[in-house]
């Protein structure tokens, strides 16, 4: 594996940062189960491919104040993406993706530690994940975040088939950062 960097994203990285979110939930959020089927998340996605890169590139050009967002990227590929949003109240760690075939590479630990520079260490860090994602809890868990007892869904995350993401919170507390 070539050095992976960590920089702001660029308009022209758009469609590869889309890849990135599409080709993990492809990976992540199928689930018997709970009834998300992979023609859910191809829905999600590919039907609205067009719709969500123009408001990607709207975020590129114009990031909203209280969030950050930049990549991780092998050469010319981009590899993960991280996105951080500061509410009054307490930081949020919106996504963090990373591609399949990158995963287990020290790669979300690496976005983690570029996040860890912007978010307010005076304020609790929240995360919210599918019930059913253990990677994604396993990698928070190893970070220091634990597990609020909070479940949840959101409507917004209602699937074609009308099943929706069964969702839990996880956080740091503000005294927990060095
Ligand atoms: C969660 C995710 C971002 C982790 O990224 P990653 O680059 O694979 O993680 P890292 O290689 O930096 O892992 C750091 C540590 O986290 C833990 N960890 C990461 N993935 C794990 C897994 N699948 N199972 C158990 N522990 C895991 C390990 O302790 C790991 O250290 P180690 O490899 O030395 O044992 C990645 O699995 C991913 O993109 N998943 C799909 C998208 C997703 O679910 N994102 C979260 C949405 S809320």
């Amino acid at each position: 594996m070539t050095k992976i960097k960590i920089e702001f994203p660029k308009l022209e990285d758009a469609e590869a940062i889309q890849n990135v979110f599409y080709k993990s939930w492809l990976d992540t959020y199928p689930n018997d189960k709970v009834g998300i089927t992979i023609d859910d998340v191809e829905h999600w996605y590919k039907d609205a491919w067009e719709e969500k890169l123009n408001k990607l590139r709207s975020r590129i050009n114009n990031p909203p104040e209280n969030q950050s967002f930049f990549i991780a990227k092998d050469g010319d590929n981009v590899v993960g993406v991280c996105r951080i949003m500061k509410h009054a109240d307490k930081n949020q760690l919106q996504a963090i993706y990373v591609l399949p075939d990158h995963q287990r590479r020290g790669i979300g630990k690496l976005l983690w530690d570029r996040a860890l520079e912007i978010i307010d260490p005076s304020k609790n860090t929240i995360v919210q994940v599918a019930t059913y994602n253990t990677k994604a809890i396993e990698f928070y868990k190893k970070l220091g975040f634990e597990d609020t007892g909070k479940r949840f869904s959101d409507e917004h995350f209602r699937m074609k088939s009308g099943a929706i993401i069964p969702e839990m919170e996880l956080e740091i507390k503000a005294q927990n950062f060095e």
